[in-house]
């Protein structure tokens, strides 16, 4: 199983604006990100026990261009994703990189390398350790 967590829901920080002018976003909006270098988004991610998690992230750029970012967790580089274009502003689709996580509240943040910034952010799904399985009978 993995939570969800919107980006336009405390306490996720978005450096833009929580806006729904594109259609096919999760909850009741998205993060636009400002057109920047370091305008980042973060989330908080619990994990019942430390381990790797996989994030699967949903965004949209309607641009051409990739929209490049590093991804940081509790303030160490745990990876990069290029967030290429998805052909339309309304049109997401979901990005996935494996992290290490520790047990608890875990910082995730998203650092635009270039003065494009991120793309539109939807949420962010985590599939944390220490989770129940499903069916064990
Ligand atoms: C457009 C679009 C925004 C997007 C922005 C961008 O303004 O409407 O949703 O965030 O482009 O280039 O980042
Ligand atoms: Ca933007």
């Amino acid at each position: 199983a993995s939570t969800r967590y919107e980006a336009e829901s405390a306490p996720a920080v978005c450096t833009g604006a929580i806006e729904s002018n594109w259609a096919g976003y999760s909850g009741s909006g998205f993060c636009n990100g400002a057109n920047a270098a370091g305008a980042h988004a973060q989330f908080t991610v619990t994990a019942g026990a430390g381990g790797a998690a996989t994030l699967r992230i949903r965004f949209a750029n309607g641009t051409t261009g990739s929209r490049p970012a590093g991804l940081t967790v509790n303030g160490a580089a745990a990876g990069t994703l290029s967030f290429e274009g998805t052909g339309a502003w309304s049109t997401w689709q979901t990005a996935t990189v494996t992290v290490p996580v520790n047990s608890g509240a875990n910082t995730v943040r998203l650092n635009p390398t270039t003065s494009a910034g991120l793309p539109n952010l939807d949420y962010l799904d985590a599939e944390t350790g220490g989770e129940q399985p499903a069916n064990t009978l």
